[in-house]
């Protein structure tokens, strides 16, 4: 039998036959042998920790390399957008993928599917397997909206019989819902403002928030239609779920709605589809203000004229509101919001007010703008009269600009030489 190896250095019949100094010397030499395997030892485990740590990190490693072989091993799932559900007799819905082509395809009834969703079918039997998440994230859309406008009333000249209606509606509700009880008046689920461009349907809009102390959430229709394909219906469902969230009030401005809106024609196409499919859910939404106290719906169009009938249906906005071109005495105001903080001299707004007919808010807003840069032109070029203000005649030289560019962009001068003259 071989020798172990703890006898190999110590050797009992050795020993007995050491003298006493000889066995001190025996004691020392094996004192030191076992502090040298002491650390030999210590050496060993920690190469056998880094051992154990490199094998976990291969075991994981390993593990995320099947996960990875898995994957690309899975059939890919297409996807459709639900057309219609199906729901009177068993669990099915007609579904739309990308190419065009529809299916009727069953599902699972304990998926929370809605018209419009976007969801993953079996290769196979098409059938839906799950809803996927939306492509977009409401809140990214909605969150930076949210704000407390700080457009006050202030700052919309005329409009006077507009605003009136408007704090009647939305900011007296809002603030004493109580009285409208009192006198039997369903809350008001919003109103739809309705006029040529720049004429401060959003300004307004706006305004009444401030004065609602509301919040303010704005949508873009033709965007809803256009960035977010397929998504629209979802992304109105979920903005009006953000809004009842909130514990204030909220106001959902949506600009541009005859983008969404617009009279309803023949369901042929995809496109056409879409909008009526986010027109649907807007009007769901609206039916279902009654239950609550904190939202109001502002729309704002310039083309009454292409909306729905449907949505002009009494009981649907309670007020339908025009802003016209602002007349005489609005322009004069406007233009004295629009020039309150430019330095000038010798202005007479009257004079601003007769010269500018068929001129909105906005465009006088830009008289303004150019009449600045007008003075400022000419004060850097005049070294020796410099002039730090804006004067009337800068005024009247950037409406009479303001008409001539207007008048060009209506009847652009015809190109004598056609391709086919
Ligand atoms: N009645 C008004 N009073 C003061 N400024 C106005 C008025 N109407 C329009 N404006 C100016 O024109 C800008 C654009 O108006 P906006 O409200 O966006 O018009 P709309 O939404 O009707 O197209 C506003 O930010 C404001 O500066
Ligand atoms: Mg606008």
């Amino acid at each position: 039998m071989p020798r172990s190896k703890a006898t190999q250095y110590v050797d009992n019949d050795k020993l007995s036959t050491f003298e006493p100094n000889q066995l001190t010397e025996e004691i020392r030499r094996l004192r030191q042998m076992e502090k040298l395997i002491l650390r030999k030892k210590l050496a060993m485990e920690m190469k056998l920790q880094n051992v154990l740590a490199d094998r976990d990190m291969y075991k994981r490693k390993f593990l995320e390399a099947q996960t990875k072989l898995e994957q690309l091993n899975l059939n890919p799932l297409p996807v459709a957008v639900v057309e219609k559900l199906i729901t009177e007799d068993e669990n099915r819905a007609v579904v739309r993928l990308i190419s065009g082509q529809m299916f009727v395809c069953h599902y699972d009834p304990n998926l929370a599917i809605h018209e419009g969703d976007n969801v993953a079918l079996h290769q196979r039997s098409m059938s839906i397997m799950e809803v996927l998440p939306s492509f977009i994230d409401p809140n990214v859309v909605a969150m930076e909206l949210m704000t407390l406008p700080d457009t006050t009333y202030e700052e919309i000249g005329g409009l006077s019989q507009e605003i009136m209606e408007m704090r009647e509606v939305i900011e007296l509700s809002l603030s004493q819902p109580e009285v409208f009880k009192e006198f039997n008046i369903s809350p008001p689920r919003g109103v739809l403002l309705y006029g040529p461009p720049g004429t401060g349907k959003t300004l307004l809009a706006k305004a009444t928030a401030n004065g609602a102390q509301a919040k303010f959430l704005k949508l873009a229709a033709p965007e809803l239609v256009q960035k977010f394909i397929g998504e629209g219906a979802r992304l109105v469902r979920e903005i009006f779920k953000k809004a009842r969230d909130e514990k204030g009030p909220v106001i959902v401005f949506v600009d541009e709605i005859d983008a969404i809106a617009a009279h309803r024609t023949a369901e042929n196409q995809s496109g056409e589809r879409e909008v009526n499919r986010t027109l649907m859910q807007l009007l769901a939404e609206m039916d279902g203000f009654e239950n609550n106290d904190n939202i109001r719906l502002i729309a704002a169009t310039n083309r009454i004229d292409i909306l729905d009938p449907a949505i002009l249906r009494p009981g649907r906005f309670d007020r339908i509101i025009e802003l016209p071109l602002p007349n005489e005495a609005s322009r004069q105001a406007i233009f004295k919001i629009h020039l309150k903080k430019t330095p000038k001299y010798g202005i007479h707004l009257e004079e601003l007010a007769q010269r500018s007919d068929e001129l909105s808010g906005a465009d006088i807003k830009a008289v303004c703008m150019e009449a600045s840069m007008i003075a400022l032109r000419d004060h850097l070029n005049n070294t020796k009269k410099a002039r730090k203000r804006v004067l009337q005649k800068d005024l009247l030289k950037a409406i009479e600009n303001f008409k001539t560019k207007r008048k060009i962009q209506s009847n652009p001068p015809t190109q004598s030489v056609g391709l086919y003259a």
